[in-house]
């Protein structure tokens, strides 16, 4: 429960902020990087040494999405998840980050990464505690955004965890207002949405949210990205009409790399996350990581897509080859569309989709010439009513941008 004064001022505040999806960022999908997918809560340094949460951990990913060429295609953010904190807050309220893991603190650790060119994120909780059991933000709202934005930091990603539901729409807005407040940008990642199941008002949410999540959390195997595919394919209330400039539906971080997937099926992950235009925060250890991930992570064509500035969210617009193929359509600029042709079948051969563009609702006279959208590659040249076949891998992909001519 909310401190009753909390109740009432945020019930003020309501009045005067009005959108903090204009806060001047993420006017395209955040891209970076974050520890939990594969770092989780490990706070054993001793045993794990290159693997606890921890400033090292923190400085190398920064390194290496510095050197290694992820900051030159544009990612930008490192994210601290979970479990970073000390167990309790210190006298004056405010949370600690852990001393043996994080020797240097919070805002030197802010500051190398900005050194690199970079942006930092952390992480906290609208409820009592967050998910692992470090202190949440509960009566501590006001404290922890102007904690943050001593640090320094420019991205918090706010759980909920351990809180309820009926004070998310209270909560939410009161957080950023106090963001807004310390005059620090911030981009602010909501759970808002994935807290309520299917009870969140998508309007109120993306006048004060960035990003929200609107799916389960994702975890290292391929049904988990099937089942998130699924979940926009539905488009339960047509959630893709809230995402544009400032305000991104959140698919979960990015597996490519990981343990779980093949080549066909991170081709299929990334190409679908980027036709959604979720953030891309990647999971993947970057010290580590394979090549072929790595280029797939820096496909300039692809997340060209995903950056494109309209900002849409891809939409299922229809089922092919009996439901095995869905085509997801997203508009870009220049009249552009990409056509993302995903098969969700996993029986060991190619299926083929068989249309016409004006299946599609593209009915240009003059046709429209198509690149692939990995390749960057000409396709050719399809009129509208032309019949094209293409033969899509077991759990992969193809995409297609068509431009009309
Ligand atoms: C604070 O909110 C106002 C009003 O929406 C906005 O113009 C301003 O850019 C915001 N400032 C920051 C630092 O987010
Ligand atoms: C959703 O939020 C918007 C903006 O805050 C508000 O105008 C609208 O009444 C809300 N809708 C519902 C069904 O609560
Ligand atoms: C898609 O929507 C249907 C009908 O509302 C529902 O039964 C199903 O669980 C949904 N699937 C996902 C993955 O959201
Ligand atoms: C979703 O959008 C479609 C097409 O614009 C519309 O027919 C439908 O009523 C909308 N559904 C909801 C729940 O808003
Ligand atoms: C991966 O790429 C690096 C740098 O281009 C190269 O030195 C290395 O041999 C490659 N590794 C494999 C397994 O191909």
């Amino acid at each position: 429960m909310m401190k009753l004064f909390e109740a009432i001022s945020i019930i003020c505040l309501l009045v005067v902020v009005t959108e903090a999806a204009n806060n001047g960022v993420a006017r395209t999908p955040p891209l970076g990087w974050m520890s939990w997918e594969r770092f989780r809560c490990n706070t054993d340094c001793v045993t794990y040494p290159d693997s606890c949460i921890s400033e090292k951990l923190i400085m190398q990913m920064a390194d290496h999405m510095a050197a290694d060429g992820y900051k030159d295609v544009g990612y930008e953010y490192i994210c601290i998840d979970d479990c970073w904190p000390l167990k309790t807050r210190g006298a004056d309220g405010r949370l600690v980050p852990d001393p043996a893991r994080f020797p240097s603190g919070m805002k030197a650790l802010a500051d190398y990464v900005h050194s690199k060119g970079l942006k930092i994120g952390i992480y906290t909780d609208f409820g009592h505690s967050t998910c692992g059991g470090y202190p949440g933000s509960e009566f501590y709202l006001e404290t922890d955004a102007n904690t943050f934005a001593e640090w320094e930091m420019d991205m918090l990603k706010l759980d909920v965890c351990f809180s309820s539901s009926a004070d998310f729409k209270y909560g939410f807005p009161a957080m950023e207002f106090y963001l807004n407040r310390t005059g620090r940008q911030f981009v602010f990642s909501c759970e808002w949405d994935w807290g309520m199941g299917d009870g969140a008002n998508y309007t109120h949410m993306a006048e004060f949210c960035n990003l929200w999540r609107v799916a389960h959390d994702m975890e290292d195997y391929w049904d988990n990205v099937q089942l998130v595919i699924d979940v926009y394919a539905n488009n339960s209330r047509n959630f893709s009409d809230f995402t544009g400039p400032g305000a991104w539906a959140d698919a979960d971080s990015v597996i490519v790399g990981l343990y779980g997937l093949s080549a066909d099926q991170e081709r299929a992950h990334f190409g679908m996350w980027s036709m959604f235009a979720s953030p891309l925060l990647l999971g993947a250890d970057l010290r580590s990581i394979k090549n072929e991930s790595k280029a797939l992570l820096q496909n300039k064509n692809i997340l060209a897509i995903n950056q494109d500035p309209l900002g849409r969210q891809a939409t299922l617009k229809m089922k092919l080859a009996q439901n095995k193929i869905y085509v997801f359509l997203k508009g870009l600029t220049g009249g552009r569309t990409a056509i993302a042709l995903f098969n969700s079948d996993y029986h060991g051969q190619p299926v083929r989709a068989t249309f016409m563009l004006n299946q599609l609702g593209l009915t240009n006279g003059n046709g429209y010439s198509f690149t692939d959208g990995f390749t960057g590659m000409a396709r050719g040249k399809y009129m509208p009513a032309t019949e094209i076949n293409i033969d899509v891998n077991p759990t992969g992909i193809d995409i297609f941008i068509a431009t009309p001519v």
